[in-house]
């Protein structure tokens, strides 16, 4: 008999969002039957995948109930710089919305209260939406930030006021990147939740550059974390001990580690081009084992021309087996990356016939799906928290190769800290940036090749990671002490 409900809100605009909480409500409903979820849905246009996804979710999850929020005017262009200013404020115009909705919910009428007497657990909130937890306090309902990202920049983002400071004194516009760095070229940073101190190189390009309101937004939510009843990290402490340790400090409330939380059946399941999923599989199944490589930069990730070719000429000379997902660089702020035409148009004569004898080039790829079979030895990954997670779970080594937000943070804390990954660019910018073929080439090779510790140490995070989450492991007790107290407060 389900009877608490649990509401949840995530950032829109991509899967990367979406995805994690939609697996967290799932985990949460199927550990323990006395739950339901809710997922509120701020819809946008044309995110075809989004609803593919969703779709398949209702059908297969009898106990998450999407609620699709009513539009709003979108926020007018001079209100915002970026496209996370754009949906920040977007989100924050749904405030009425989620209060009618919770309000519902907690008056039920006399008929559905007699039929079913669900009360309200607690409101989710992710990283970016933040402005809800002024509708679960005015409404009395339980809030927690459901942080789909690494316990460390958890700590990272809670550390930022001080920073501001530190960055304001010690640091200085480099006027040909845009970008703060130190007076001092040899300053490193002292960051809790990182043993090591880190270069500054590898600060958050929206930290870095102050020029849009990227960087408002991003204080704006982090100061807004400790005002929640708690604090749930896709993550397990085997994996981020020393940063989740200095989250437990007594100066936050109480954080619960309750991953990995990763999906497992992935877009093979809802998306529309199964065919061609089925020919990457087909391939997989004729390769021997942990002999191909696998490029991909996620659902927002996408490099420029001359990167593409410094990438396929790297790849050919490397004469590795691969699969690589490319996607086109977004043609507005708000768009997606597209998938690319034709790789022949941007890519040197013959080269695309050259590659197609060695691997497969594609769009969209079912992730895990490859990153579970055997025949995949590596993986070139911008070091997105989903795709870090899903290839510790199958024990794929993995080379650091970040793009945007926090995912330098992330590739230094897998190369530097826990020794997991090999690096093909740790401070990587986009746009500004190039890895030359042979750097390239390099990489690769200790990925497929090399490195006898970072093999030795996914090995045991592969392990560690299933034991985290299977009976009385840590996540799986965290969880739990999370439920107890969701149970208790209604
Ligand atoms: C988990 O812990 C409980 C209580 O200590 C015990 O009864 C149970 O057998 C344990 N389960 C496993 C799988 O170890």
């Amino acid at each position: 008999m389900r009877q608490f409900e649990v509401i949840f809100i995530s950032f829109p605009g991509n899967l990367g969002n979406l995805v994690p909480t939609v697996q967290f409500a799932r985990h949460l409903t199927n550990r323990d039957p006395r739950f339901s979820a809710t997922i509120l849905m701020i819809d946008i246009c044309e995110r075809p995948l989004v609803n593919a996804y969703i779709h398949s979710c209702a059908a297969s999850s009898p106990h998450i109930n999407f609620h699709h929020l009513p539009p709003v005017d979108p926020p007018s262009p001079d209100q915002y710089q970026s496209s996370l200013g754009y949906f920040c404020l977007l989100v924050e115009k749904h405030r009425p919305h989620v209060k009618q909705v919770i309000t519902k919910l907690l008056n039920p009428t006399e008929l559905e209260s007699e039929s079913n007497s669900v009360r309200v657990a607690a409101l989710f909130v992710d990283m970016f939406c933040t402005s809800m937890i002024d509708v679960a306090r005015e409404l009395g309902v339980p809030c927690y930030l459901f942080f789909a990202s690494p316990a460390s920049f958890l700590r990272f983002m809670l550390h930022l006021p001080t920073l501001e400071a530190q960055l304001a004194t010690d640091y200085t516009l480099d006027p040909k990147t845009e970008l703060l760095v130190p007076k001092d070229p040899a300053a490193v940073l002292t960051i809790p939740g990182f043993t090591n101190a880190l270069p500054p190189s590898v600060l958050p390009t929206r930290v870095l550059k102050k020029k849009n309101d990227g960087y408002f937004w991003f204080l704006h939510h982090a100061g807004r974390y400790t005002e929640t009843d708690g604090l749930v990290v896709n993550t397990f402490r085997e994996l981020e001990q020393h940063a989740v340790d200095s989250l437990c400090n007594g100066e936050f409330p109480p954080v619960y580690p309750i991953g990995p939380i990763v999906d497992l059946a992935g877009p093979a399941q809802w998306h529309p081009d199964r065919a061609g999923h089925e020919s990457i599989i087909n391939w997989l199944d004729g390769q021997t084992p942990s002999s191909v490589v696998f490029l991909c930069f996620g659902s927002l990730g996408s490099l420029s021309v001359d990167q593409l070719r410094e990438i396929a000429t790297g790849l050919n000379r490397a004469q590795i087996r691969f699969i690589w997902s490319i996607r086109e660089p977004p043609k507005e702020t708000l768009d997606l990356p597209g998938e690319y035409k034709s790789l022949q148009e941007i890519l040197p004569d013959g080269l695309v016939d050259e590659l197609e004898g060695i691997g497969k080039i594609c769009g969209w790829v079912p992730q895990s799906k490859i990153l579970g079979h055997e025949a995949v030895g590596g993986f070139v990954s911008h070091c997105g928290w989903n795709s870090v997670l899903e290839s510790l779970w199958f024990g794929v080594r993995i080379a650091a190769w970040p793009l945007y937000a926090e995912q330098q943070m992330n590739a230094f804390q897998l190369v530097k800290e826990s020794k997991m990954a090999v690096e093909i660019r740790l401070e990587y910018r986009e746009g500004s940036d190039l890895v030359l073929a042979e750097e390239f080439e390099r990489g690769l090779k200790r990925l497929m090749k090399g490195d006898d510790e970072v093999r030795k140490n996914i090995k045991q995070t592969r392990e560690k990671s299933r034991m985290a989450i299977s009976e009385n492991g840590s996540s799986y007790r965290s969880l739990g002490l999370l439920i107890d107290k969701l149970a208790v407060n209604t």
